[in-house]
């Protein structure tokens, strides 16, 4: 190999290590925007999730069974999309928690008319340790979060216990294949099969488990009932 085969070698490879190096950092950037979206970025984030998600909100919202009176926790809100679907297909009530401020104050925005006829209330909160009585809702939904919970076991007892006896937990997740896929699920991420969702469901006290598919197998909604 002449010096400037190899110089050229030397470079290319440094190249791709370098762009692989870069992607690696910007994908760690956007899994930390999904676990907890903030700043104009997040606002970004989350409307593409609106979007990319269109068959996993439409899954959760035809499952569920409400009523004017029913009451319902969503955990980890993002943007406050989901909300307006559900109380535009029946009025309920429904309380929201996430760990980021500023999904807080953006799905209060959003919401601001359900905030106002008492429907609707977003709070900083944490599903790994939720500062609500036990047997609270009928109802608790979450999409796209169960990820980055940082106590997966303790999340889901929590949940067990806020609510009601015979009630549901819809907890709809992007399926381990299609989140292999993405570049920036690597880490940040955690990411679980169905026979683990069965498990941890089991663990936390659910009397029953069913999984329905959303989509051309792209999501999966896991319904646990108490
Ligand atoms: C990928 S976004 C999904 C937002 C929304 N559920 C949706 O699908 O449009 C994940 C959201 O979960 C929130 N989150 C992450 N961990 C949480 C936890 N332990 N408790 C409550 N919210 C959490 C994040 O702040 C973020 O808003």
């Amino acid at each position: 190999m002449s010096f400037w085969e190899m110089y050229e070698d030397l470079s290319s490879n440094g190249l791709k290590e370098m762009v692989a190096n870069k992607m690696s950092k910007i994908g760690d950037y956007f899994a930390s925007q999904c676990g907890n979206p903030h700043g104009v970025i997040g606002k970004i984030m989350t409307w593409s999730m609106n979007r990319a998600n269109n068959v996993m909100y439409k899954g959760i919202v035809d499952e569920l069974k409400i009523s004017p009176k029913t009451q319902i926790l969503d955990v980890g809100f993002g943007n406050g999309y989901l909300e307006k679907l559900i109380i535009q297909k029946s009025r309920c009530f429904i309380t929201g928690i996430d760990i980021s401020e500023d999904m807080v104050n953006k799905a209060a925005e959003t919401n601001r008319r359900y905030i106002a006829s008492g429907n609707m209330k977003f709070q900083l909160g944490d599903c790994c340790d939720l500062s609500f009585k036990d047997k609270t809702f009928d109802v608790v939904t979450t999409m796209n979060t169960i990820y980055f919970w940082n106590d997966t076991a303790k999340g889901m007892s929590e949940i067990n216990r806020v609510l009601k006896d015979n009630g549901i937990f819809y907890n709809a997740v992007i399926s381990k294949e299609n989140l292999d896929k993405f570049f920036y699920t690597k880490n940040g991420f955690k990411k679980f099969t169905k026979d683990e969702y069965i498990e941890l469901g089991k663990k936390a006290g659910f009397r029953r488990i069913r999984i329905k598919k959303l989509g051309n197998n792209y999501g999966l909604l896991i319904i646990y009932m108490k």
